[in-house]
């Protein structure tokens, strides 16, 4: 058989780190047949290419017909999304450095966190986590913002029946709920070291969205100078509906103005902190 010449790829993903998240982020991806070429970058040499090789040898077994490897950049070229979990830098300073348009550089937030809370919320309720609406908005981790007021079942909002959901007086404890949330990584980390799995999961998911242009509405981080009387330049976590192009629009939610308070605090902590990053 003669090849032709090499056509550039259609969905090519790049993934910078080769660690336990992001080997989880890639095997998700694979699985989830998302990706024509799948790009590994790391500054540990063997482990990127002892890597490469081991999922090169699952190759009869996922629809990606390239999975590359590189300490070099290069190797990510015609990439639609790189998928950094190298560092935990803020999203805010990815998107000063970069130079992209907002809506291109996304965090992923508080989307583990809402999926966490989705699931710890339905073992209550004894339905599927796909059919429980609950949203965790703000900032990823401790001081993140459960939004009760927007928890439903088919439409059937949870406030609406118990008015003190989530506050101290519950006598059904659902604060509980969201503290499990919260200490969900600490709890893992303290029994196996990592968390990978469930974040691989969530970044997949949020890649679908973008390389299909689903236009699905997820919890991720962005740019929200201008929403809830928010006005520095800060990335937190609100309903984004993801496409091709990226965040294509916010929602605004209905939030209280105990759960705005609460965004606001973490806006001002951030900045707080941002506004003294020098040369961005
Ligand atoms: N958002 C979440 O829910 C969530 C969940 C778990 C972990 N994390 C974060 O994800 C990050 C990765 O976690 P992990 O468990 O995979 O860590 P890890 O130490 O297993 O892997 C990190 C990898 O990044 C590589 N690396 C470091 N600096 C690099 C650079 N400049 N360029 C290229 N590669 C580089 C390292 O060599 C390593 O292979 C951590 O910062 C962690 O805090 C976030």
């Amino acid at each position: 058989m003669v090849s032709g010449p090499s056509e550039p790829p259609r969905n090519k993903v790049t993934m910078v780190g080769v660690g336990q998240v992001g080997m989880a982020c890639a095997v998700s991806i694979l699985l989830r047949e998302l990706v024509d070429e799948l790009a590994l970058v790391d500054v540990m040499e063997d482990k990127l290419k002892g890597e490469m090789l081991d999922l090169q040898h699952g190759s009869l077994f996922f629809k990606t017909p390239k999975i590359v490897s590189g300490k070099d950049y290069s190797v990510t070229t015609n990439s639609r999304i790189v998928i950094v979990t190298a560092v935990d830098v803020l999203t805010y300073v990815t998107w000063k450095l970069s130079g992209l348009p907002k809506h291109r550089v996304i965090g992923s937030g508080t989307n583990l966190d809402s999926a966490r809370f989705r699931y710890l919320m339905s073992q209550r309720l004894g339905v599927h986590p796909s059919s429980l609406n609950g949203w965790i908005l703000g900032e990823h981790g401790d001081s993140s913002v459960p939004v009760w007021s927007g928890v439903n079942v088919a439409g059937v909002n949870l406030q609406k029946l118990n008015p003190e959901i989530g506050k101290d007086g519950d006598r059904e404890n659902w604060k509980s709920t969201h503290k499990k949330v919260v200490d969900s990584a600490y709890e893992v980390i303290k029994l196996k070291g990592y968390t990978n799995w469930a974040i691989g999961l969530s970044v997949a998911d949020l890649t679908e969205s973008i390389i299909k242009n689903l236009h699905r509405v997820h919890p991720v981080s962005t740019m929200i100078k201008g929403m809830y009387g928010i006005s520095d330049q800060v990335y937190l976590s609100l309903p984004c509906v993801l496409n091709r192009k990226g965040v294509s629009s916010v929602v605004n939610m209905s939030l209280t103005q105990d759960e705005v308070c609460q965004l606001k605090k973490s806006a001002d902590t951030l900045w707080s902190i941002q506004k003294d990053l020098r040369n961005l």
